[in-house]
């Protein structure tokens, strides 16, 4: 196995950059990544009644639709580090029907303000290959202690493979060049799971461009 890139900008960097990039970022990414977003909701498949979190929730896309999925009985919370895109996630919530039910929080997904034991699921997209490696076990950690027995986890990320293609190693040079603005980068994914403890219930491998995307559920056993 090679070794994944490291990721070298700060988070104050990266509040920074999340923070310039919130008022436009749904141009750029909506369409683009809608498909992958979707594939891990199915996946995740939450139910009438769960409370679910979302770990760098972005502009929102996703909370809204969990908090649709769970449904009046249901609780759907967020964290993000950005207050950029806290707010625009926000103000999407706000004017949603679904406001009730939705919890947005500003905070680090590698130390979660929630008790133990308390989610029934939690979905990553986008967002684990941004943490630095060391700090990747950490979030997978936090993740573990919040989730009930048995809880379920869904995380969309760009895919390190054995033999890169032309567009990862392009991918892996603006990196290396931009890390402020490139900040993330193909990981491990399936192997993060299982060494954090998660049983691997389902993976589909989707690609973005040329980019390998993981799309997997697992469970806390
Ligand atoms: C690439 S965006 C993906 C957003 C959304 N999940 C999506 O798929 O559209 C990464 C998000 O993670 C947030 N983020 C970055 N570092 C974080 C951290 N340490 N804890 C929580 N959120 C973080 C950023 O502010 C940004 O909103």
């Amino acid at each position: 196995m090679k070794n994944i890139s490291r990721v070298t900008r700060t988070k104050e960097e990266a509040k920074t950059s999340y923070d310039m990039m919130s008022k436009w970022y749904d141009l750029f990414t909506k369409v683009a990544e809608k498909k992958y977003k979707s594939a891990g909701l199915k996946k995740l498949n939450a139910q009438t009644g769960e409370t679910v979190l979302e770990i760098g929730f972005g502009t929102g896309e996703c909370i809204i639709s969990l908090a649709e999925s769970v449904g009046i009985s249901g609780k759907v919370y967020g964290i993000d580090l950005s207050a950029g895109m806290l707010h625009v996630a926000q103000k999407k919530v706000s004017k949603s029907a679904i406001s009730e039910r939705v919890e947005l929080k500003l905070g680090d997904g590698a130390n979660l303000p929630f008790s133990n034991k308390f989610f029934n699921a939690v979905f990553i997209s986008f967002t684990l290959e941004l943490f630095d490696t060391p700090e990747i076990p950490l979030v997978l950690d936090e993740c573990k202690r919040v989730l009930k027995p048995n809880g379920r986890i869904c995380i969309v990320s760009m895919l390190k493979e054995e033999h890169d293609g032309l567009m990862v190693k392009f991918y892996e040079f603006a990196h290396l060049k931009f890390p402020k603005y490139v900040d993330c980068r193909p990981i491990y994914v399936q192997k993060n799971i299982e060494d954090a403890g998660f049983k691997k219930i389902d993976n589909t491998v989707m690609h973005m461009f040329g980019l390998p995307v993981e799309i997997i559920l697992a469970q806390k056993m």
